[in-house]
């Protein structure tokens, strides 16, 4: 893809960060997740946000932890986060509070849609801190999550 002449410039990296069981897709359940990997979910995002001359530090934890730390990172590593925090949306008041300290934007990402799932699912810790959420729409979700991010951060600099 051509290079976007409006893309924001000399910005700090944006985070993709992935929670638990994310490293199985392609073969986890891919009648829900589908059978893209999550190493390609990464050349996708990094080849889209190139093109908005955005750099990329794309992460996959199983550790709630981890998750924490990297978003305590992003408060000056960051200039944005795109978050799938898998099942720890549905538990995580710890991610919430290290949300509601980030003061960057954050988009919320989930492969399938959360909501036409089990019941214990419909609850998300990470929608009231986000500034927007994509679901339902596979890995396309995360791609819409960077060029959202794009014109905000754009917007942001003027
Ligand atoms: C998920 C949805 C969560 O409910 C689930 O626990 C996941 C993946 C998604 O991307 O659809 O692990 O975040």
């Amino acid at each position: 893809m051509a290079k976007n002449p409006k893309a924001p410039s000399k910005l700090l990296p944006i985070y993709v960060l992935n929670g638990p069981n994310l490293n199985l897709l392609g073969t986890r359940e891919p009648e829900i997740y589908g059978r893209t990997t999550l190493a390609d979910i990464e050349k996708a995002v990094v080849t889209r946000a190139g093109s908005w001359g955005l750099g990329v530090s794309f992460r996959q934890t199983n550790a709630e932890s981890e998750l924490v730390d990297w978003l305590q990172e992003a408060r000056t590593g960051a200039s944005a986060v795109i978050l799938n925090a898998a099942a720890y949306t549905h538990t995580s008041v710890a991610l919430y509070d290290a949300l509601k300290a980030l003061d960057k934007p954050i988009i919320e990402v989930h492969l399938s849609n959360p909501y036409a799932r089990e019941p214990f699912r419909h609850h998300s810790y990470v929608s009231p801190a986000a500034t927007g959420v994509i679901c339902g729409l596979k890995d396309q979700g995360y791609l819409l999550a960077v060029d959202a991010l794009a014109t905000l951060l754009k917007d942001k600099k003027k």
